[in-house]
């Protein structure tokens, strides 16, 4: 018990968490490392337009998703894009955290000056191969993919470097534990691309229907049988990072069967399956009939849509100024790819 007696440590890591993604949930789960208790500040929508141009998703929805991290203790929303010695001391936090990109403000100036002056940060590792830059260009190619139904202009150039998931950083995220035979096993499957409202309401409703809550996550070709050739956005690696962040999921079936049998049900100890009602015909769809005739299969409903359209139709409706965007931008993270070296920073 090394911390007996001893105040806790509070760290305070913030950004802008547009479009949620596992180097962002892995740089949350890092900075909860560097101390016992994690306020995540996410900044607001003015502050954010001001220093580097409007963001995809809004002040409300991104606080949402930060909120739905397992690793975060408190949201503070609306923060500024440059936090101040006042914002940490008026929320208590002891240091600020940030990855080893430094952020800097319009001016050019680091928006962290004056925390690393009065020597109150602390850095750690970005997390190579992800960014909302990328996922943006991902998102503005479907679009055009969708609108041109012959030839599309191809504007998405992948990340030189990818995202690695290694067994390591999967034990990081993943809870130490399986289910209890006295519990109630829920499961729910699906494709669980990029992250939005609609996914979280869903697991958050599993969740509460029993103990254990198993979520079955698509490989990337079913994702493609089920939604066509422009899916998944998110590989398998990167969706299953994201579902191991979320506080409503126990545990991850990764590239789980497409088509639920018996044997998976006993071997997994289900008690009952779900489907989100918008997102299956149970009428044409076979996945579920197994569930449905043993009468485990219910039926839940999310407040939020459930499919990753209305991010492309956002971007779509300002095409042009989301493909200067996405340009200038991903020319930057190929300069700042081509320049790293190896670091004494290692991943916590
Ligand atoms: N971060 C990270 N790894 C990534 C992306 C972000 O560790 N691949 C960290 C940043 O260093 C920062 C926090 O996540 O500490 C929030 O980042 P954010 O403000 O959302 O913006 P960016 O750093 O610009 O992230 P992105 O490139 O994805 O926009």
């Amino acid at each position: 018990m090394e911390n007996q007696g001893k105040k806790p440590t509070i760290i305070y890591v913030d950004g802008v968490f547009d479009i949620i993604h596992s180097g962002h949930f892995n740089a949350i789960r890092q900075a909860k490392k560097l101390g016992d208790i994690l306020y995540v500040g996410v900044n607001g929508d003015e502050s954010v337009t001001k220093a580097k141009g409007p963001p995809l998703t809004n002040n409300d929805e991104r606080a949402y998703l930060v909120g739905a991290c397992k690793f975060v203790d408190k949201v503070i929303p609306d923060t500024d894009y440059t936090p101040s010695i006042q914002l940490l001391d008026s929320v208590g936090a002891d240091f600020a955290a940030h990855g080893d990109d430094m952020a800097v403000n319009d001016l050019g100036v680091d928006c962290y000056a004056e925390i690393k002056n009065a020597d109150r940060m602390k850095v750690f590792k970005r997390t190579d191969g992800v960014s909302t830059t990328d996922l943006i260009g991902r998102l503005l190619q479907i679009g055009l993919n969708t609108e041109s139904q012959t030839v599309s202009e191809t504007i998405y150039k992948p990340l030189q470097s990818k995202y690695l998931s290694t067994g390591w950083r999967f034990k990081e995220f993943c809870n130490d534990k399986v289910p209890h035979p006295s519990e109630k096993v829920i499961y729910i499957d699906g494709v669980w691309d990029v992250l939005h409202e609609g996914y979280i309401h869903a697991l958050e409703i599993a969740k509460s229907m029993g103990d254990f809550l198993y979520v079955g996550v698509y490989d990337d070709d079913t994702c493609k049988t089920l939604y066509g050739s422009n899916y998944p956005v998110l590989s398998l690696q990167e969706r299953t990072t994201n579902l191991l962040a979320l506080k409503y999921v126990d545990d991850v079936v990764i590239a789980c069967p497409k088509v639920i049998n018996q044997e998976m049900i006993i071997s997994l100890n289900i008690s009952t399956v779900l489907v989100e009602e918008t997102t299956v015909d149970l009428e044409k769809d076979n996945r579920y009939d197994y569930p449905k005739k043993i009468e485990i299969l219910k039926k839940i409903k999310s407040k939020y849509p459930l499919n990753n359209d209305f991010l492309v139709n956002r971007i779509m409706e300002r095409k042009e100024e989301f493909k200067a965007k996405y340009l200038k931008k991903s020319i930057k993270e190929e300069e700042y790819y081509k320049k790293r070296k190896l670091s004494d920073l290692i991943e916590i």
